[in-house]
């Protein structure tokens, strides 16, 4: 068995919380072999129900959990941890876009990537589900100058795993004949999941569907699916976005699989012209706990003006907060 890592989980009383750290603790996330000790942050109203999430944590007497810790400090929340996922944050309500929480929420992310430079171990991987998540994560990132930009990144899985089950419907396939599917750019309604290079039983997905699909169809659906789960369930996705972010940590932790990818938004290093510095969603391979953006994958001239629109709206964002971006 390996020493235990420590796992922070912000937002731990929440929706999410609830459905993802049953999940850390029963070893879907780091692996069967990997003990953990849980760190769960949320704000002090919020502590009461925190314990009767430690008691049911401790009630499942998980083998690989080997510790909890509850807190409403961050520099304890943060205290030596290897993992983050940044949960904890406003959901948007009908009719909201996510970007109109950034008033409500990008102040929480400073406060945690101080509190993240200040006491995390420095190779922490830091995932930002939290929305609107891609700028929360660059508000993070800038406030922990010594950790590398390269260990924050922000949740596009949910919106991934999305795209391979519309595509897999549509073709009269299961998600398991799906790969290299891509989302580019923001978690939100600019977001660009991209066909033309997704592959459905080895077959490149646009040549089994119209383009009419593709523009009228597939697109919409994958932008607005958060929206029409908030519409039909009243709440926002919380099983579903807890699942991705179990896999978002999984594949950057232990791997992603032979010549196929996944959608995670990271820090832009001008890969596809995309400006330097902005959290954006690229197809990403990792090896070895890093991550690499996938090069050469082909931009025709629809997919360029759908990456560009979606790059504008994360540079309007980013210079909405520029006041908490040292
Ligand atoms: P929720 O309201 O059920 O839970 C949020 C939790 O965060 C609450 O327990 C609250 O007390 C806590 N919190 C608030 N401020 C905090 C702070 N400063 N520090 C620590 N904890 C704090 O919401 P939820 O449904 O769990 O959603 C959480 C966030 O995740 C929302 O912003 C939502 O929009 C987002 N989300 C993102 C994705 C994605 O794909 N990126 C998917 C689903 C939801
Ligand atoms: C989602 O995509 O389900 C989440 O980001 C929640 C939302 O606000 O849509």
């Amino acid at each position: 068995m390996k020493q235990p890592v420590r796992v922070t989980v912000t937002g731990a009383a929440g929706q999410i919380g609830y459905a993802l750290l049953f999940r850390i603790a029963s070893g879907a996330m780091l692996g069967d072999d990997q003990p953990v000790i849980l760190h769960l942050l949320d704000i002090t109203p919020a502590m009461d129900a925190l314990q009767g999430v430690r008691m049911e944590l401790e009630d499942c007497a998980f083998p690989l959990l080997a510790g909890v810790v509850c807190t409403d400090d961050p520099n304890v929340g943060f205290k030596d941890t290897d993992y983050a996922l940044l949960v904890g944050a406003r959901p948007r309500g009908p009719g909201m876009e996510r970007k109109d929480l950034l008033e409500a929420n990008a102040a929480i992310f400073s406060v945690q990537g101080k509190a993240i430079d200040e006491n995390a171990s420095k190779n922490i991987k830091v995932l930002v589900v939290g929305n609107p998540a891609n700028t929360n994560a660059l508000i993070t990132q800038r406030n922990a100058p010594s950790i590398s930009p390269r260990n924050f990144t922000a949740m596009t899985r949910l919106d991934h795993n999305r795209a391979m089950t519309q595509i897999a419907i549509k073709t009269g396939k299961t998600v398991n004949d799906v790969t290299n599917m891509t989302i580019w750019g923001n978690h939100s309604a600019t977001q660009y999941p991209d066909l033309f290079n997704a592959k459905v039983a080895g077959q490149t997905a646009t040549e089994l569907v119209d383009q009419a699909w593709l523009e009228a169809d597939f697109i919409p659906t994958v932008q607005q699916r958060g929206a029409a789960i908030i519409k039909a369930r009243g709440a926002s996705s919380a099983a579903s976005a807890a699942n991705a972010a179990i896999g978002h940590m999984r594949s950057w932790a232990l791997g992603t699989t032979g010549d196929d990818w996944v959608s995670m938004g990271v820090y832009s290093d001008g890969s596809y012209g995309i400006a330097e510095g902005l959290v954006y969603s690229f197809p990403c391979r990792c090896k070895d706990g890093e991550w690499e953006i996938v090069q050469g994958v082909e931009v025709n001239d629809f997919s360029r003006g759908k990456m560009l629109a979606t790059e504008q709206e994360l540079a309007e964002e980013r210079d909405g907060v520029k006041h908490l971006l040292p």
